[in-house]
């Protein structure tokens, strides 16, 4: 049942606030802003690095996870594509907690990658939204997303509820190992707690991205940029145009436009740049300038601070709510999954079941 909306896409974009606060009421101990350990069951205090492993969109989240177990934790951590993971005969130590993160828990590369390190990692702890799964079973730790059933092909509410279960760990992982004191631990819980609200109030941007996703839409090709954990979310934004909207988009790294993609740009480029005021603000901006220097078309997702700094020189500015660093990444998936659902809707393709893709990949 899409409710009243045109689109399962678009209702999932829309649960977001709904199912990321019941997730929370999960994995956070919302009377103390502290991480509840005992919904989560994993030991980060002895493993010697955290190994991420995912396809598509679980493999971005697994990206913008490897930013925050780094941040909080001080733990090295490595980030994998199952499909390459499983094949490069990785170096494992037996120390290590392995965290497979899979929507459906059916992909084959993804259940391939946990069975290959099943008994050759410390832990296999799987974060997946259908707990009855293949990869769920197999794992030493199921822990379940709580979004509800995802039946758009593209996933949306399933990113942000794997997200919500990886900022979780993070903490946890930080109180383990000593990282973070209890102080720390209430700030960061209580910035996570914030998330519904923020992504309630990102939705609000829905009516400023219709118009200019129409303009969008008649685009070949799209980067994004993003700098930090903003980086995965290009990635993640990228593949969403592409997967929607079949238009051809690449997401970089923005310090890396320099070393060869700024050959491309024109005005027939349009350029997403998602970038909330942080501190290395001033080097987007001064990537932005670079980029309009050679005719290309901005357009800047950011707060009302950033909006303020960047000047009005970009082509279309989305301003967002000012939220905390540590959930942007959740927030900012907003944007991107609205930007790839307009220009959609403007070329007309079919959202819930984009061509040549299945929801779930059982075959690797
Ligand atoms: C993108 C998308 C895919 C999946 C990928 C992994 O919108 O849906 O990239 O993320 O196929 O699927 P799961 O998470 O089910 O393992």
């Amino acid at each position: 049942d899409k409710g009243n909306h045109k689109h399962f896409m678009a209702k999932e974009i829309h649960e977001q606030p709904t199912v990321v606060a019941y997730a929370l009421g999960h994995y956070i101990d919302q009377a103390r802003n502290l991480v509840a350990e005992a919904a989560m069951n994993v030991d980060f205090s002895r493993a010697d690095r955290i190994v991420l492993v995912a396809c598509g969109t679980g493999h971005y989240a697994c990206h913008v996870a490897k930013y925050w177990f780094e941040q909080v934790a001080r733990v090295p951590v490595e980030i994998d594509i199952a499909s390459e993971f499983r094949y490069r005969d990785p170096v494992l130590t037996g120390r290590e907690v392995a965290i497979f993160v899979s929507q459906s828990g059916e992909t084959a590369d993804t259940l391939a990658a946990l069975r290959h390190a099943r008994g050759r990692v410390g832990r296999a702890v799987s974060v997946v939204n259908v707990p009855e799964s293949s990869i769920a079973r197999e794992s030493d730790v199921a822990l379940p997303i709580l979004a509800g059933a995802e039946i758009s092909v593209a996933s949306t509410k399933a990113f942000t509820c794997q997200l919500t279960v990886l900022a979780s760990l993070a903490i946890l992982a930080g109180r383990q190992r000593g990282t973070i004191d209890t102080a720390g631990e209430q700030e960061l819980v209580r910035a996570l707690s914030s998330a519904p609200g923020a992504l309630a109030r990102a939705l609000a941007i829905e009516a400023d991205i219709a118009p200019f996703s129409m303009e969008l839409a008649r685009a070949r090709d799209v980067l994004f940029l993003g700098r930090g954990s903003m980086y995965p979310l290009a990635l993640e934004g990228a593949l969403k145009l592409k997967e929607l909207s079949y238009i051809h988009a690449e997401g970089y790294a923005s310090g890396e436009l320099k070393h060869g993609p700024i050959a491309l740009i024109d005005e027939d480029v349009p350029v997403i740049v998602l970038a909330p005021r942080d501190a290395l603000f001033e080097k987007t901006v001064s990537n932005m300038q670079e980029v309009m220097a050679r005719g290309g078309r901005i357009v800047l997702v950011t707060d009302a601070e950033g909006a303020r700094q960047a000047g009005n020189e970009a082509w279309a500015t989305l301003v967002m709510p000012d939220v905390h660093p540590f959930i942007a990444p959740l927030v900012y998936a907003v944007p991107a999954q609205l930007i790839a659902y307009y220009s959609a809707m403007a070329k007309g393709t079919d959202v819930d079941q984009p061509r040549n893709l299945a929801k779930s990949v059982t075959v690797e």
